[in-house]
């Protein structure tokens, strides 16, 4: 199926920076929001990346006002009639998804797909909720949408093959990179991201380093950006919804960080309140270390002695993808490909996924790391099966010709 006409369902910054992505491959988008203020926050951010790039010499003023002429803010479904693709990005509740879904189902012609922005939530059970589920598909882009190559193309339980071809295709037509995974809860990067930022909130509240240390360390380890101006950069709120689905459906290994709900009641919810783990402007990081003296005093958690050391973030970051390969959740491949390109991950210098980084490294020396880490921190540490298997049968590495990936040594 061709698409000549797409819809983007809320305004926030994934909604407008989505909504940038398609006018800048050249299709018309309608950008839907229920309250006027909202669509007029995202047509400014639409128009501030546009400037970035008129800025930086990379686009004519005259292109920048032809693509901006392709968005089209809205408040009603009026001019939906001839839509073929809808991303619904509005916030990560499912009340509030279903409600949406259920307008679309009305407002959209009969062939139309219906894609979810979801960062975590069932597509499966978004599929019933459309009315439509063999048109209902997963499209996952990642922040900053206008910058971050990767898009996770999610099939629920009874989506047809031909909305995933036709989802890819056009996902490749917005020059972003589709890799499709299997169900899930996170899918497959924000399942691997997210315990992997709990934990730095762990090792902060616990008293191992200060939010500036760990990102500083982790920085020097290959990540574009330390976990906590990460955090704040996706915002606090968003962390914190996603993070109790995840300990919803995965259960003690994945439980949330004490701090987050204590930030988000105090209103931190990252860059965008001017205040999270950082301050922003006049802001300063005070409270937060004012909320892990109360933890820490009223014994809500304990004070580790140990040094902070990554391998307490990386490790589990690489059990995680291990347990998705067990899971057939995507390929050795694509799960490396999908960190480098959703969260920039590198290693050594190189571009280098998870799964690549464990055969480096050698997967004994991972197993037995967290096996140390396991009787350190928890349960939530124990090597995956495959991990251990692998390690059994000799499959070592990148040393032995066979890990994860093969090499021709
Ligand atoms: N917020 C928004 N945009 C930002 C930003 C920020 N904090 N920091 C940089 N950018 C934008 C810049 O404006 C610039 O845009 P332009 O090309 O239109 O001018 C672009 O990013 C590149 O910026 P820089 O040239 O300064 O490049 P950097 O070398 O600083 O890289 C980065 C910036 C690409 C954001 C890099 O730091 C990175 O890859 N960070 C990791 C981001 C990440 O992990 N994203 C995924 C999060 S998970 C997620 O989104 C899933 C969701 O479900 C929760």
């Amino acid at each position: 199926m061709y698409i000549f006409k797409a819809a983007v369902i809320g305004a926030g910054a994934m909604g407008a920076e989505i909504a940038q992505v398609i006018s800048y491959s050249g299709l018309p988008v309608l950008l839907k929001d229920v309250d006027q203020g909202m669509l007029d926050k995202g047509m400014a951010r639409i128009r501030k990346i546009y400037q970035g790039r008129v800025d930086k010499g990379k686009m004519s003023s005259g292109d920048m006002d032809g693509k901006l002429s392709l968005v089209t803010p809205t408040l009603s479904y009026d001019e939906f009639g001839d839509v073929d693709i809808a991303i619904e990005a509005v916030p990560e509740k499912m009340a509030v998804k279903r409600a949406v879904l259920g307008q679309l189902a009305e407002a959209l012609p009969e062939p139309a797909i219906i894609a979810s922005n979801t960062s975590a939530l069932s597509i499966s059970e978004m599929g019933v909720a459309s009315g439509r589920p063999g048109k209902m598909i997963g499209m996952h882009f990642f922040n900053p949408a206008h910058v971050m190559k990767l898009v996770e193309v999610i099939p629920g339980l009874d989506t047809t093959q031909e909305t995933v071809d036709d989802v890819v295709t056009f996902t490749e037509s917005l020059r972003k990179l589709p890799i499709v995974v299997q169900e899930c809860p996170g899918f497959l990067v924000n399942r691997l991201l997210m315990p992997y930022l709990n934990e730095a909130v762990l090792a902060l509240e616990e008293g191992e380093a200060s939010a500036n240390d760990i990102d500083q360390q982790l920085q020097a380890w290959g990540m574009p950006m330390g976990p906590f101006f990460l955090m704040d950069m996706l915002g606090l709120d968003v962390c914190a919804d996603v993070g109790q689905h995840l300990q919803a459906e995965y259960g003690e290994r994945m439980r949330g960080a004490a701090l987050f709900p204590m930030l988000v009641a105090a209103g931190r919810l990252g860059e965008k309140s001017g205040a999270g783990f950082y301050g922003y402007g006049n802001e300063t990081d005070e409270p937060v270390k004012e909320m892990i003296a109360e933890l820490q005093s009223t014994g809500a958690v304990r004070r580790s002695e140990r040094p902070f050391d990554p391998d307490r973030l990386i490790m589990p970051l690489i059990n995680e993808a291990a347990l998705c390969l067990q899971e057939h959740i995507a390929s050795p491949a694509d799960i490396d490909l999908a960190m480098v390109a959703g969260i920039g991950m590198t290693y050594g210098g190189e571009r280098l996924g998870p799964l690549a980084v464990a055969d480096l490294l050698g997967l004994d020396t991972v197993a037995a790391r967290l096996a140390a880490l396991q009787q350190a921190y928890g349960e939530r540490f124990r090597p995956a099966r495959l991990l251990r298997t692998k390690v059994r049968a000799g499959h070592i590495g990148k040393q032995t010709g066979r890990g994860f990936h093969e090499y021709s040594n």
